[in-house]
């Protein structure tokens, strides 16, 4: 049978996961979510959350995946009798998040090529327009949308055919140091503009208000963000972990996997909330418009250094994202080497990793083709008004929404939640144990703790981010 060729370094194993975790959720979720929801408060809820919920699920997808040595549709076929279909969930979401996460993606690096065309005084630079018109017109360019998406699935492509070794783990060992060296250049610059303070006051200055108000909104906020963050509750996770050896010490490393996301989500807020208050006060500080109308304003605003640090962000949000939707794509990937190689068939990587971008292209391309709404393919924005179609969509209709709250607000939590159920009462929770301490010399010193939040505490929380998540939406 084909050799399975794992991680070959604890450091590179943790690139790569670390990658996974860093993304757009740590860049435009974090840092705004953590300041209109109360600021340390917030990060206390939130590192809580972490430690009772995202370590436990954690620790277990990666025992899990090391323990059968499969990707995640096996490794649930193999383990349990009752959930024998979750793997199939796990491999959905994937699909979902990819659609997209490409289409974003592909945003960024045309963001990029405009602030190079700002550099050089090109006519594809911004050309003077303010950060909302270029916004608004890329949107309506279906065409432009369409092939930058695709550019960033080819791309995602092409590092996952090179395997894990070769591929993944390569190209992460490089991006994620590279990338934090660019998130400090970032931070100084924003950190030491005049009136950045606002800023960090925003994010930072406690405030109790949300949580007296609406303690559930913020624990389901806070939940969302840190599954999304963690890349939690699909399959990631349990395929990392299946090309994991048994020198590997999964305890220690999903601890620092946690802590390395979490600073680089409060990195991430330095890097943008202080510039955004100090050379764009009005802009909207969240999600896209944060990304892709208010950073830019920053940038035109920074004179013509502004054209580097442009240059220089977006890149660094490429490679946040990239190192995400590589670990997206080797879910499903993994899944049809696995099989392949079980039948025989040989090494069958590149070409399952392209009909598997292909199919993720085939959404990312309905994502694109909408805009975030304002081309209007989701059919309730769009009206007829005197015989002409008018979009009234805002951002909170549109494509992108709908698979974000069906995969992050869904999916992901209750995949968590029932893998939680399948290890707390079919399996027991010493296979994780047994799992974790199978290596002389390794100890998980929180069994304890692991037990009771696996079987009583994470899933019970996981159904309050659940129903916290799903009433946010239809509100
Ligand atoms: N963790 C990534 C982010 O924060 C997104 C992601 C989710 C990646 C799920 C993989 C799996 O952007």
């Amino acid at each position: 049978m084909q050799e399975r060729h794992g991680f070959k370094s604890t450091f590179g194993f943790l690139m790569a996961a670390v990658g996974s975790a860093v993304g757009l959720g740590n860049i435009w979720g974090f840092p705004h979510k953590m300041g209109s929801n109360g600021g340390f408060a917030f990060l206390l809820v939130y590192v809580i959350l972490a430690a009772l919920c995202g370590f436990v699920v954690m620790v277990s997808e990666l025992s899990l995946g090391r323990r059968t040595g499969k990707g995640a549709i096996e490794t649930y076929q193999i383990l349990s009798r009752k959930f024998k279909w979750l793997g199939w969930l796990a491999t959905l979401s994937p699909f979902l998040i990819l659609s997209f996460y490409c289409a974003l993606g592909g945003y960024c690096l045309k963001y990029m090529v405009l602030n190079f065309g700002n550099l050089i005084n090109a006519g594809f630079g911004t050309n003077g327009l303010s950060g909302d018109a270029v916004f608004k017109t890329f949107m309506l360019n279906q065409t432009e949308g369409v092939v930058f998406g695709l550019i960033f699935v080819l791309l995602t492509a092409l590092i996952v055919m090179g395997g894990i070794r070769g591929g993944i783990e390569k190209f992460c060992s490089v991006g994620m140091p590279a990338l934090f060296i660019m998130l400090v250049i970032i931070i100084i610059r924003s950190c030491t503009l005049p009136g950045a303070v606002e800023g960090l006051k925003f994010m930072f200055v406690p405030n109790l208000q949300p949580l007296k108000e609406n303690f559930l909104s913020v624990l389901a906020t806070a939940g969302g963000q840190m599954f999304f963050s963690l890349s939690l509750g699909m399959g990631v996770m349990i395929t990392y972990g299946s090309y994991l050896d048994k020198k590997k010490n999964i305890h220690k490393n999903a601890m620092i996997i946690l802590v390395c996301d979490t600073i680089v989500a409060l990195m991430a807020g330095l890097a943008v909330l202080p510039a955004a208050f100090a050379l764009d006060p009005e802009g909207k500080t969240s999600g896209p418009s944060l990304l892709f109308v208010t950073l830019q304003n920053v940038f035109d605003n920074m004179g013509t250094v502004g054209a580097v640090f442009g240059i220089v962000f977006y890149l660094l949000v490429i490679l946040a994202a990239i190192t995400s939707s590589i670990s997206l794509l080797e879910v499903i990937v993994t899944h049809f080497c696995d099989k392949a190689a079980a039948k025989g068939k040989g090494d069958k990587r590149k070409v399952y990793s392209i009909i598997a971008a292909a199919a993720v292209s085939v959404l990312c391309i309905l994502v694109c083709l909408d805009g975030m709404g304002y081309s209007g393919y989701w059919v309730p924005g769009r009206v007829l008004v005197d015989g002409v179609w008018q979009y009234t969509a805002t951002y909170n209709d549109c494509w992108l929404d709908f698979f974000d709250m069906l995969s992050e607000g869904i999916m992901m939590p209750l995949g968590a939640l029932l893998m939680c159920i399948m290890i707390g009462y079919e399996l027991g929770p010493d296979v994780i144990r047994d799992e974790i301490e199978s290596h002389e010399g390794h100890k998980m010193h929180s069994y304890g703790f692991y037990k009771l939040c696996v079987r009583f505490i994470t899933p019970l929380l996981m159904l309050l981010v659940l129903g916290g998540q799903i009433r946010d939406f239809f509100i």
